[in-house]
């Protein structure tokens, strides 16, 4: 039987991957009907899709048939729904895009969303609850921890490490080899040469710390 599909916050990162779902369902069927859950958003139905809080999903939602996607591109957040939905006992879909490739022998989490035309690799890890953004490429023998958010356009070479937590801006480039700390964020376009402390704010070419991760927001101040 195929399963339900809630894609958890309608915001703007919500709304883009629904058009990928959308595209995956018109390609491929593979849920029976795609929902979101939404806290704060007031419209009983939004992008033609209805939505419910989590409360009313958990009323709703059978745990046999439903799959969730946790739809933040704050790895904090992220962090925070997705155990939230795990230790309720939910599935997770682990999704990608129609246009992206992702090579046999890499190892996908549950709940992680490959976003439109990137590329991973050859035996790389991205484990669960990742977030990969448009355009980007993680090289070979990767492994990205848990609740990374790759941003669009991110270059990764082969066999680096990105720590749980971390924030790769938009076109970061990361050396092959390189460790990058948990709870790190790469500021836009940083080019890491070397490996990265925990909890460590980057930028520049090549990066350099500018600041801890105090906050472990990336969009506090946007
Ligand atoms: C890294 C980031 C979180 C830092 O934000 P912040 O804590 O508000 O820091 P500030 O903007 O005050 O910058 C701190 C310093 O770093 C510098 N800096 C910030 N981003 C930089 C960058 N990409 N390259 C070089 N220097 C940068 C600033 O010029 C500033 O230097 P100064 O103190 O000499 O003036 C933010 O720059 C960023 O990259 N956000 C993510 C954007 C993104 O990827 N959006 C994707 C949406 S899909």
């Amino acid at each position: 039987m195929k399963k339900n599909l809630y894609i958890y916050c309608s915001g703007g990162l919500g709304q883009e991957i629904a058009e990928y779902c959308k595209r995956i369902q018109e390609k491929y069927n593979r849920w029976n009907k795609i929902y979101y859950i939404d806290d704060v958003r007031q419209e009983k139905v939004f992008d033609g899709f209805e939505v419910f809080t989590y409360e009313e999903f958990k009323k709703i939602a059978d745990k046999e048939n439903s799959e969730v996607v946790i739809a933040t591109g704050e790895p904090d957040a992220r962090r925070l729904l997705f155990d939230k939905v795990d230790s309720d006992g939910y599935n997770f879909a682990t999704i990608v895009a129609v246009t992206s490739i992702v090579e046999p022998s890499a190892k996908l989490g549950k709940g992680v969303v490959v976003a439109e035309f990137c590329h991973i690799s050859t035996n790389a890890v991205l484990n669960e609850n990742v977030f990969v953004n448009l355009h980007a490429c993680v090289g070979h023998n990767c492994i990205i921890k848990k609740n990374v958010v790759v941003g669009p356009g991110v270059i990764i070479g082969g066999e680096t490490t990105i720590g749980e937590n971390t924030y790769l801006a938009i076109g970061t480039s990361v050396k092959n080899a390189i460790n990058v700390g948990s709870w790190c964020i790469a500021a836009m376009n940083s080019a890491i040469i070397h490996d990265v402390d925990c909890g460590k704010i980057v930028a520049g070419i090549p990066a350099k710390v500018i600041k801890d991760n105090i906050e472990h927001g990336v969009f506090k101040k946007n």
